[in-house]
């Protein structure tokens, strides 16, 4: 028996990363952050020297990486050339240029492909022994894994996303601009600001990470009771017909 998948999209600073992160430690699933992917590969090119404006160039180069993620929602990391690059793929210089490569739709393809082998092995057997997994990104719940157990859009008010990331540290101006400005680069190739059919929108403008976990763990619970009905309709359905 497979597990159950759980797609979260939406922009930053959604609290995304952090409540999928949570809600797979506590169903002790596999977390996959996809945004790392376009992350690692941003760095990869940028070390690589190549031209990021030259599309082909820049899918041929990602297709050379070899990386290794480590899916444990306790401790994920990203493995370049065996070097740990989880923190490296966070700073300001790759966080400002990743949108090259996502919005190259040649390197969206490797990466989609790629994204979708790591999905379907941890369904049928990963790190989470089967049980699962919890993937979060822009286009999970749509292109990715449109048949995922649980979609879910995550949204949240503009300034609340761009103060939560302020919160974080960084200097406001270049929050802004990772924040408002790559969303709209990215949403050049990717829609996720709208929920599509069949896809959860959950507004976390007024929760805690605490009720956006909660709130997830419910979806989870509905959607796995409305099989658990469905497996008791046609086990019924199966005695009538015997009878
Ligand atoms: O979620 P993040 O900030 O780590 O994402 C990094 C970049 O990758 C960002 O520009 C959006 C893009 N991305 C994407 O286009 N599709 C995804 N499924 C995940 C991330």
């Amino acid at each position: 028996m497979t597990g159950v998948s759980i797609a979260i999209d939406g922009p930053a600073g959604t609290g995304k990363s952090t409540v999928a992160r949570e809600v797979a430690r506590r169903l002790g699933l596999a977390y996959f952050d996809t945004g790392a992917t376009y992350r690692v590969a941003t760095l990869w090119c940028m070390r690589e020297g190549v031209d990021l404006a030259q599309e082909s160039d820049v899918a041929a180069v990602v297709e050379t990486m070899n990386v290794t993620l480590v899916l444990d929602p306790r401790n994920p990391r990203v493995v370049l050339e065996d070097e740990d690059v989880s923190a490296l793929i966070r700073t300001d210089s790759v966080a400002l240029t990743v949108s090259k490569v996502a919005t190259n739709l040649e390197a969206r393809a490797a990466l989609g492909q790629w994204q979708r082998d790591i999905i379907a092995g941890e369904l049928e057997g990963g790190y989470s022994e089967g049980r699962g997994i919890v993937a979060e990104g822009r286009d999970i719940t749509t292109v990715i894994a449109p048949d995922a157990d649980v979609r879910i859009l995550m949204t949240a008010d503009e300034e609340i996303r761009v103060a939560r990331r302020a919160g974080e540290g960084a200097d406001l101006a270049t929050v802004r601009e990772a924040v408002l400005g790559r969303d709209k680069k990215d949403s050049t190739v990717v829609q996720f600001h709208t929920a599509a059919d069949g896809v959860h929108t959950l507004d976390t403008s007024e929760l805690t990470i605490e009720e956006a976990v909660q709130a997830v763990l419910d979806l989870v619970a509905e959607v796995r009771g409305d099989d658990a009905d469905e497996a008791t309709e046609a086990s019924s359905a199966e005695t009538a017909g015997n009878e």
